[in-house]
């Protein structure tokens, strides 16, 4: 732990070496090497031990601060300024918009999106470790040879498999891809905040798959080698691609509705459907009292991807009422027919990881939840639900991130968590 003493400490006087004469150098054309370390280090005190920037300039070029000031002395301050994106002036409320801003991006102030600033408070209250939840019932469960049946481990690994690095996708997603194209300084100021969240998540991972002794190739590598995981990895990546590539920009019709389609991507499909066959079943072992400790990272983790849901889907919204010619019919059809590839995948996710009945659910029921949860994106977005007549056939994960009561949850969590109590079922 950090503290003011060691800070304060003084440091062990250390004993100078005589410094060895520099290298000749060999190529004809670079200037000749001038006596080097040796002289600048007896100017670097006077006798009486003042540090020399205490004393006033040198002219000397061979000098390095003195070369160091004189840079400094010629910095054109608006030369600087005029590389930063829009940096002509003082920034209005109305200067600024989601996309395509030409507002300088670094006046955080004033808000326009208070949505924005109050999701990017509310994440930094519900800072979590993953070091916090204690392991040691999970891996005395998981070592013991009739703790948990092969269909139960199969969930956990499967869930590990994918969520490891599903958050580093969406991670790398948000840093290469959309961070720079969303042209707001309070929704860039959340989406820092839920990078690192994302970094959380994956470290949470790792902390389960290290603590239960795991085979590590096996698991992380399940994105690339097993086909249910990997397929919904795929289909994620397939909308970063275009949108990673540094020399692509927003600014025509075609493009913005690239960012669009990542965004409703990321936040609809893979945060919004491909996290939840795998949450409800790890919060389901947890409600018997099984692998808890993993189930409490989970249920830290469901907290923050519930408000990456709502970020995400208040951020679409937003760029469809500033920029309502994207909306088109076209780009309607297009957003249904992703919300119903990601469901798709997700269902056949569900029957891989759960070829029968277990923890009182099965993949006929997944399969109906995970249609529900569809129809609650298609809302979202203001499209017509596709599932007419499905039900929620896990009401306890209602108690635990009800869609329509997710602020409940939030808020009776962050009071737990900031009293320092524990999550419970
Ligand atoms: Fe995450
Ligand atoms: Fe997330």
């Amino acid at each position: 732990m950090l503290s003011w003493d060691d800070f304060n400490a003084e440091e062990k006087p250390v004993t100078r070496q005589p410094v060895p004469p520099a290298a000749p150098q060999s190529s004809a054309a670079t200037p000749a090497p001038q006596p080097a370390a040796a002289a600048p280090a007896a100017r670097a005190e006077d006798a009486a031990g003042e540090p020399r920037d205490l004393r006033g300039s040198s002219d000397d070029p061979n000098d390095p601060l003195s070369r160091a000031r004189s840079a400094l002395k010629d910095m054109d301050v608006s030369e600087g300024l005029s590389e930063l994106e829009g940096a002509a002036g003082r920034v209005q409320v109305d200067d600024k918009a989601m996309i395509n801003c030409r507002a300088d991006l670094n006046q955080l102030v004033p808000f326009k999106y208070d949505w924005a600033w109050q999701k990017y408070l509310d994440g930094c209250s519900n800072h979590w470790m993953p070091q916090e939840i204690n392991m040691s019932a999970d891996v005395a469960l998981w070592k013991s040879a009739d703790g948990l049946t092969d269909d139960e481990r199969r969930i956990v690994k499967r869930s590990l498999g994918f969520f490891s690095t599903a958050d580093s996708l969406v991670a790398n997603n948000l840093v290469l891809a959309t961070y720079r194209l969303i042209t707001n300084p309070e929704c860039r100021q959340y989406i820092l905040r839920q990078a690192f969240e994302e970094a959380i998540h994956t470290h949470a991972y790792q902390y389960c798959i290290e603590s239960l002794g795991m085979d590590e190739g096996e698991i992380f590598n399940m994105y690339r080698e097993l086909p249910s995981v990997a397929r919904k990895a795929a289909w994620g990546i397939k909308y970063t691609r275009e949108l990673s590539d540094p020399t692509f920009n927003t600014g025509t019709v075609e493009t913005d509705k690239a960012l669009l389609r990542n965004l409703i991507a990321f936040y609809s499909v893979l945060e919004g459907i491909f996290f939840y066959c795998g949450f409800s079943q790890i919060l389901s072992m947890g409600r018997r009292n099984k692998m808890t400790g993993v189930a409490e990272q989970f249920q830290y983790i469901l907290r923050d991807e519930s408000m990456h849901v709502n970020f995400g889907v208040d951020v679409i919204n937003q760029i469809k009422l500033e920029n309502p010619h994207l909306w088109d019919a076209e780009m309607r059809e297009t957003t249904t027919q992703m919300i119903l590839e990601g469901t798709q995948l997700e269902i056949e996710y569900a029957r891989d990881s759960m070829p029968r009945g277990v923890l009182g659910m099965n993949a006929n029921m997944m399969e109906e939840y995970l249609k529900f949860i569809a129809n609650r994106r298609f809302a979202q977005l203001g499209l017509p639900e596709q599932f007419k007549g499905v039900t929620n056939p896990f009401p306890w994960m209602s108690e635990i991130m009800d869609l329509r009561k997710e602020k409940n949850f939030f808020e009776t969590r962050v009071i737990e968590y900031q009293t320092g109590g524990s999550l419970s079922w």
